[in-house]
């Protein structure tokens, strides 16, 4: 389709579109296939707020990425602070832009050259925002495609007004832990760093949870406070419904023995015991722990009972390290990378073990990954950029560890 010479042509291809579908979610899917294609864009989003939580979820999309079962917080990155501050933004090119602080594009693996966020006003306020994006290698968007998406915006907004329009919720699960506004600072020589700049983030109880983020953004301080290894320097944590912000010395203990297990990249077993006796040293230190005959037999390693780590392939000593973590029966485990080391055959074994303890249906696991493949076996895939948690992304069919590839 060839781009149209006037505002009104546009205008009005957009507005059949959005008027044309009984269904709005469809007319709205719609509008951005057709924007997008006049304006040469890669991809879009309508974004709808839910006023209650403060949370921005997507009510269609289009372009390459799928982002139904997104959401984000109002005021996070370029969207959300087009919707706190209902005020359209414009960046030609995101390259140029020094206050340029990525988008849930570039969050979910579009790097976007050229960008048009504008909120989406109904008469008394901003019940969501409308994004386009080209990525990079792509073309430039104009002040008059601006224009062209803020007359959408306006008509889509009275649609939905109209209609009225519910963002899916999936069920929630209880919450076995929350945390608020979590900061957390590091001295480096004279420079205060701020690693952690105000995590909000709910755990709950029987959840595959996948960590995504750049490297250094701050994944492994957030999963050392989860665990109790390291405090918070501000910001609250609540421990199914208890304030646990503060825990004294004893319920600390306790919470790691019982509650927490650990998986970690580097296996960290004790090389003069055997593979069962390192899973037997922990149970015994547990308050609850479980059979550690039945702890080898679910990583499958039952005949290797009676060899040490130093015997045991890098896939092998990361099972007993799982089993070594199950055996605690603990609520939630967090696993830093724990196939970062290791090739696929051997990866996805232990992810198959994984994907067996949540499916066992006590245990919640929150696991870091560099690996985007991993992030689709997860129930939810929590993002985070400079130390927030720019995009949470429900996974509606998540994936088998058989089926991955990477
Ligand atoms: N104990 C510490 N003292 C000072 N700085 C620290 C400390 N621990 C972490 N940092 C800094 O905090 C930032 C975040 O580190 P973190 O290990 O959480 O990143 P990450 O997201 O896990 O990265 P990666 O993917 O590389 O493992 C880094 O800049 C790191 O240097
Ligand atoms: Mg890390």
């Amino acid at each position: 389709m060839k781009k149209p010479d006037t505002l009104a042509a546009a205008t009005w291809l957009i507005s059949s579109a959005l008027l044309e579908v009984e269904d709005l979610e469809a007319a709205l899917t719609n509008t951005l296939d057709v924007i997008s294609t006049q304006l040469k864009a890669e991809g879009g989003a309508i974004w709808i707020l839910n006023e209650d939580t403060g949370t921005l979820h997507c009510a269609a999309c289009t372009g390459p990425l799928d982002l139904m079962g997104v959401s984000f917080e109002s005021g996070i990155g370029t969207e959300g602070k087009v919707v706190s501050t209902e005020t359209s933004v414009f960046l030609a090119e995101t390259e140029k832009t020094e206050s340029f602080e990525g988008d849930i594009f570039d969050d979910q693996g579009l790097k976007t050259r050229s960008l048009i966020c504008v909120p989406l006003n109904d008469l008394k306020k901003t019940i969501g925002c409308m994004c386009l994006v080209t990525a990079r290698g792509g073309s430039l968007f104009t002040e008059e495609d601006l224009k062209i998406c803020e007359h959408t915006s306006a008509l889509a907004a009275m649609v939905i007004d109209e209609k009225g329009f519910s963002v899916y919720l999936p069920p929630e699960k209880p919450v076995l832990m929350e945390l608020k506004g979590i900061t957390k600072e590091f001295l480096s020589g004279e420079e205060v760093l701020k690693v952690l700049q105000g995590i909000n983030l709910k755990i709950f109880k029987n959840e595959f949870v996948v960590v995504l983020g750049e490297s250094g953004c701050g994944k492994s301080t957030m999963m050392n406070i989860i665990g109790g290894m390291d405090r918070a320097t501000s910001g609250t944590i609540e421990l199914e419904g208890m304030n646990f912000t503060a825990p004294n010395e004893k319920a600390l203990t306790e919470f790691r023995r019982s509650y927490i297990g650990f998986i970690f990249q580097s296996y960290n077993l004790m090389p003069n015991l055997t593979a069962r006796e390192n899973i037997q040293f922990i149970a015994e230190i547990s308050e609850n722990p479980g059979n550690v005959d039945d702890a080898l037999a679910m990583v499958g390693l039952t005949d290797r009972a009676g060899n040490f780590p130093s015997q045991l392939s890098g896939g092998q000593q990361q099972r007993i390290s799982i089993a070594r973590a199950i055996v605690k029966n603990p609520h939630i485990i967090l696993a830093d990378e724990p196939t970062a080391a290791l090739d696929f055959k051997t990866g996805q074994e232990v992810l198959r073990v994984i994907e067996s303890i949540v499916q066992k249906g006590n245990t919640t696991v929150l696991m870091v990954t560099h690996n985007v493949e991993i992030a689709k076996m997860a129930d939810r895939v929590v993002k985070l950029r400079s130390g927030k948690v720019s995009s949470i992304k429900y996974n509606a069919h998540p994936l088998h560890a058989n089926e991955l590839v990477w």
